[in-house]
């Protein structure tokens, strides 16, 4: 299974890669959406207010962005969050930047949509531990939101579809753009250092990680076992715990490699403090692990070779699309 993945990765990488007309129109290409769920203006407005409010959480505490932080890359910048009630979570926070592009969300792709996913956190008794109706109540308990509700579906009823489809409209905003790489991937080869583009040809050559890191956000969409956290007593189960086929175990989905340089530490574990840390551990073959993927192996970079590819990587930064909280909340 695993293998007859990888096979397809390769062939989609290599397409993606040849084609600059393609990557362009892709790169900038607004997520699609749901035609039950356009990304009008009065949805992002609703989803901006709702992805800051606290009151979608248990104990008031948290809201998304207390895990999602704009001025944090979109993440928290810890190896796993807290949620309500200081609870440790179990995973690492993964962007919200370019999520709107992922053909499944999660690290184990457990949800096929926005729409599905937001509901995720707000339920998860670690992280904001409403049911969705509770959420929804309070939402609806709030006269403020009326107006917004009716400006973005019609009428007021602050359903938790509502609620979903909202926070979805709003996610589909925060999308890359603007790095150095975008500027070369346009045409403009003076955009990447001399490092950099030969960490590019690194790692669509020799390194192979353009088998994974595929496509303008640099992700395959797919799932792989790299050997992270495969040592554990109790190893996090990965893409198993959405499909129940044993074949999954320790794969997880291939991360964006868009504004590492907000993101630390990496990992679904978040084990890994620095990209310094990545590459050795990529160049070492990962670690012992019966599952691992065919096409982790060791790479024998030399040094200069890892700064070349740390020089791509950073070439990978582009605007913070930071997203300043609502001065005030609808009461
Ligand atoms: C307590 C921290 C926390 C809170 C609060 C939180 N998240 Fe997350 N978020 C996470 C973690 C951890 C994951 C990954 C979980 C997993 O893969 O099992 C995640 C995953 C996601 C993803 C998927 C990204 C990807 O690459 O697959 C999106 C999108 C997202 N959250 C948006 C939201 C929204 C919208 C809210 C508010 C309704 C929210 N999150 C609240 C921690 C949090
Ligand atoms: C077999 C597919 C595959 C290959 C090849 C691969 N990666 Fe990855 N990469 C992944 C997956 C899957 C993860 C997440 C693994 C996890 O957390 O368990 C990941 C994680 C990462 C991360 C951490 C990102 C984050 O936000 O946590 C970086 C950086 C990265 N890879 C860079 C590279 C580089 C550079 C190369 C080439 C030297 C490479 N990868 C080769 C699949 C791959």
């Amino acid at each position: 299974m695993e293998a007859s993945r990888n096979r397809r990765a390769v062939v989609c990488a290599c397409v993606l890669l040849m084609s600059p007309a393609l990557l362009r129109a892709k790169s900038t290409a607004p997520p699609p959406a749901p035609a039950d769920n356009p990304t009008t203006k009065a949805r992002v407005t609703l989803g901006r207010l709702l992805f800051f409010d606290k009151r979608l959480s248990r104990d008031l505490t948290v809201n998304c962005a207390t895990c999602h932080d704009p001025r944090k890359g979109w993440t928290d910048g810890r190896p796993t969050p807290i949620g309500v009630r200081s609870q440790l979570g179990d995973r690492n926070t993964p962007t919200v930047l370019n999520a709107a592009y992922l053909p499944a969300l999660f690290w184990d792709g457990r949800a096929a949509t926005l729409e599905d996913q937001t509901k995720g956190p707000i339920a998860n008794p670690k992280e904001m531990d409403m049911t969705l109706p509770e959420a929804a109540a309070r939402i609806a308990a709030i006269k403020g939101y009326a107006r917004y509700f009716r400006r973005a579906f019609g009428d007021e009823a602050a359903t938790i579809d509502r609620i979903a489809k909202a926070l979805a409209a709003f996610e589909r905003t925060i999308t890359a753009a603007g790095s150095p790489y975008d500027r070369y991937a346009a045409g403009d080869r003076s955009a990447l250092s001399p490092a950099a583009a030969r960490g590019l040809a690194l790692f669509r050559g020799r390194a192979g990680c353009a088998n994974c890191h595929s496509g303008p956000n640099f992700t395959d969409g797919q799932f792989h076992d790299i050997g992270v956290g495969a040592q554990r007593r109790i190893p996090d189960p990965g893409r198993f715990a959405a499909t129940g086929r044993d074949g999954d175990r320790g794969a997880f989905k291939t991360p964006t490699l868009r504004n590492l340089d907000d993101t630390a530490p990496y990992m679904h574990d978040g084990s890994l403090a620095t990209l310094a840390d990545v590459l050795d551990f990529l160049d070492r073959g990962g670690q012992p692990d019966p599952r691992l993927s065919a096409l982790i192996r060791p790479l024998g970079l030399t040094g200069a070779e890892k700064a070349d590819l740390l020089a791509f990587l950073k070439s990978l930064d582009g605007d913070k699309h930071v997203v300043e909280a609502p001065v005030s909340l609808p009461r």
